[in-house]
């Protein structure tokens, strides 16, 4: 009806679509996700991070022998950046599970194991039914949800909301820089007041003060985005490399772009270049290569100088100043994002292959929030 088009409009506010309004919100989002929890006390008074939802189950959670991280698509993928920075701070291992994949094999889960369900609807069925199989096997369930009273919000011992805001576009953006960034807290708040710890937990809570800002300033790439995505529209693929902290900021990046641009897009992590993904490195295949400054920067620079070797046509992502490091040996299109502390990296580095999805499935003429095929909350196994 006219009204309800009216409504959409005035939810829309200025933007065109949902995608784009939740993409360009995200310095509002991530402030509100991290409101009342990150405390910056004063001169003698240290840093911390308060989550309510958790704390009388934090001990429990130190004491266990593993955490399992389990979701579906992007919410796997937010798991997944968090990883390395949770196994840092709380010394625990991390493994991963897809929903599905783990009630397929039925796989292993203890009383000793804290498993941790990341949903953004808090309503998928795959995950709800890992959870209620992680619950028959006795272990410890920790909740990561947009949505208060969601069927798992509810059905976890406990649990962190994200506070994203409601989110429409079917290919969730938003809502993944706020879990990684509950991930992100939940790590400083699993690893505790460790003395070793410290100079590394300040500078992560200072980051994650200062990550609205630096996204803000990322945003700014809109329009190179887009120029981007109008040399790509007639593409049949687009490869995305990334390793460490950034493995799953290219398994995000090309998920988007399957997604809602309708492009096959394939995130590799970059370690496996060699095995594989490297025989189909010629002049004309697209390639993203994710390269920010970490501990993982030499490592990339050597698979960017071996795709030049092969004329790969590279689009590579680096820090700023480093343009001139990631393009010698070969022609690129580099895009220069602000360097943060590293784990909180993959925040930034999505935001423009977000763009750039949102760019490509325009110019390509495709229904940008709901993509053929796609549910926003996929409530059937
Ligand atoms: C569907 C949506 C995805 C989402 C996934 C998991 O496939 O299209 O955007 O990432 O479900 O959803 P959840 O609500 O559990 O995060």
């Amino acid at each position: 009806s006219i009204l309800e088009m009216e409504v959409e409009q005035i939810n829309k506010g200025n933007y065109e679509h949902y995608m784009q309004k939740e993409i360009h919100e995200q310095p509002e989002s991530l402030k509100t996700t991290m409101r009342g929890r990150l405390i910056r006390g004063g001169s003698c008074k240290a840093k911390t991070v308060l989550l309510g939802g958790l704390k009388d189950h934090l001990k429990t959670i130190r004491r266990s022998r593993r955490i399992v991280f389990i979701g579906c698509g992007t919410s796997y993928n937010a798991a997944l950046a968090a990883r390395p920075i949770l196994e840092e701070l709380s010394g625990i291992p991390v493994t991963m599970e897809i929903a599905s994949d783990l009630l397929d094999r039925q796989g292993p889960i203890y009383r000793e194991d804290t498993a941790v369900f990341v949903s953004q609807s808090g309503e998928t069925a795959d995950t709800l039914l890992a959870l209620e199989y992680a619950l028959d096997n006795g272990a410890l369930c920790v909740g990561i949800t947009n949505t208060v009273g969601s069927a798992i919000a509810r059905h976890t011992h406990c649990g962190v909301h994200i506070n994203a805001g409601c989110e429409i576009g079917v290919a969730s953006t938003k809502a993944y820089t706020s879990q990684i960034v509950v991930m992100a807290m939940l790590a400083l708040a699993i690893g505790g007041d460790t003395i070793s710890n410290q100079a590394r937990r300040e500078a992560i809570i200072d980051g994650l003060f200062d990550l609205p800002n630096k996204v803000r300033e990322v945003l700014k790439l809109d329009q190179e985005m887009k120029d981007l995505a109008s040399l790509l529209i007639a593409e049949q693929s687009l490869l995305v490399f990334g390793r460490g902290y950034n493995y799953a900021t290219s398994l995000e990046g090309a998920l988007k772009v399957k997604e809602v641009a309708l492009m096959h897009s394939e995130g590799i992590l970059a370690g496996e270049m060699k095995h594989g993904p490297l025989a189909l490195v010629d002049e004309t295949l697209p390639i993203v290569v994710i390269a920010t400054r970490d501990t993982c920067f030499s490592k990339q620079q050597s698979v960017i100088q071996q795709l030049h070797a092969r004329k790969g046509r590279l689009i590579v992502v680096c820090s700023k100043g480093d343009a001139a490091a990631v393009s010698s040996g070969g022609s690129c299109r580099v895009i220069e994002v602000p360097q943060v502390e590293d784990c909180l990296q993959p925040v930034v580095n999505i935001i423009p292959l977000q763009l750039l999805a949102y760019h490509l499935t325009v110019l390509r003429g495709f229904n940008v929030d709901q993509p053929r095929n796609l549910a926003k909350s996929v409530t059937t196994q």
